[in-house]
């Protein structure tokens, strides 16, 4: 605290105006304010005008929010991968970050602008000192924080004042409807098969799901027989059923598809494998296959170790043990790669017995985390 001259009495502090009384307080701490001038004088053209440009950027976020309130509640948001709809809902997600950057960048670019342009620069040197303050520092603190409030022009422009308050109501909005709609609302509210728990592997009715390779012509179709994939070797494939074989896009759209892709493994004899409880008759001899989407964050495992029968993912380095119902045994991922149970028809060709009987690929809200 400095000891230049006297300390002035408590009827002198009434006196003073919160401009004084800041100044005294500084001067107590030894700050020496150096410049506090307000950029245009109070309630001056210049002074409305810069308030004027501010409050713009404050409108232009309350916009933004209710346009993210709008997309939010009203936009289709259902996932569909195919179908007349996809470029609807493909919108969705860009619609809600594109009005939630305007929402916030223009709340963020309005308060910079108001701090540059109406609030004084406030430049102050001060020493630094130890203990605690007196009350008459606190009392000219407090006075300071009043001066401070009157700096910003929140006072003298009432247009300022609104938009800012509606700006910043707006935006807890957004954050409010966004955390409550995620908890209201449910991807699948009229139940059934829903997109995240089914995949290609699915028939929609008693049609058998062959097991195809990538041939690297999308609409020649090559089943696949057990003696296709020799001991310790390992094959990738996708689904197929005989009502899709006219269909030159669905033949495509299969090999492209997220959900698809199967690693099809045949361990030697005599190999230790341990079956997962439920799954025990998934596999069709030495035969196992199991989804390829790793359960970390959804790359495709497709390395393969065959000294250590461990399915690799290069993403973040998880390892699944194939010969024990891929479970992982090492890296991020937590559960075991979901398997497809085998059979082969009377051909000879390998098909589906039915869908994968958990979600393949990463975990999501909704999953039940037993499943
Ligand atoms: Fe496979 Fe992360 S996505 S380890």
């Amino acid at each position: 605290m400095s000891d230049d001259g006297p300390t002035p009495c408590e009827r002198d502090l009434d006196r003073m105006d919160v401009h004084e009384l800041g100044r005294l307080g500084a001067h107590l701490d030894d700050v020496e304010v150096v410049d506090d001038a307000p950029p245009h004088p109070p309630g001056s053209r210049e002074e409305r005008r810069a308030a004027r440009r501010v409050a713009t950027w404050f409108a232009l976020s309350i916009v933004g929010a209710v346009a993210f309130v709008a997309v939010f509640v009203l936009w289709p948001w259902q996932y569909t991968s195919t179908g007349p709809d996809e470029a609807i809902t493909s919108w969705y997600t860009p619609m809600l970050g594109i009005t939630f950057a305007v929402c916030v960048l223009s709340l963020a670019v309005g308060l910079l602008r108001w701090s540059e342009v109406l609030v004084p620069p406030d430049v102050a040197v001060q020493e630094r000192q130890d203990g605690p303050s007196p009350p008459i520092a606190q009392r000219t603190a407090a006075a300071r924080f009043v001066e401070i409030v009157e700096q910003t022009g929140l006072r003298r422009n009432p247009l300022l004042r609104r938009t800012v308050l509606a700006a910043g109501t707006a935006f807890a909005g957004v954050l409010t409807v966004t955390f409550l709609g995620t908890l209201v609302r449910s991807p699948w509210p009229g139940g059934g098969p829903a997109p995240l728990l089914v995949t290609g592997w699915r028939s929609p009715g008693d049609e058998r799901t062959y097991l195809r390779l990538d041939t690297g012509d999308p609409h020649s179709v090559t089943l696949v027989r057990p003696a296709d994939v020799a001991v310790g070797g390992l094959l990738t494939v996708f689904p197929f059923r005989e009502s899709e074989r006219g269909d030159p896009e669905r033949l495509a759209t299969v090999l492209r598809s997220a959900d698809d892709p199967v690693i099809l493994m045949r361990f030697a004899p005599g190999t230790p494998v341990v079956e997962r409880a439920g799954q025990e008759d998934f596999h069709l001899g030495g035969l196992y296959a199991y989804s390829k989407i790793c359960t970390h964050m959804g790359c495709p495992a497709s390395l393969f170790e065959q000294t250590t029968l461990r399915i690799l993912c290069p993403c973040h380095q998880t390892e699944f043990q194939a010969n024990e119902f891929a479970r992982p045994v090492f890296g991020p991922g937590a559960r075991p790669l979901p398997q497809l149970p085998l059979a082969v028809d009377e051909r000879g060709y390998l098909y589906a017995r039915h869908d994968f009987i958990e979600p393949i690929g990463p975990g999501f809200w909704e999953r039940d985390p037993r499943g």
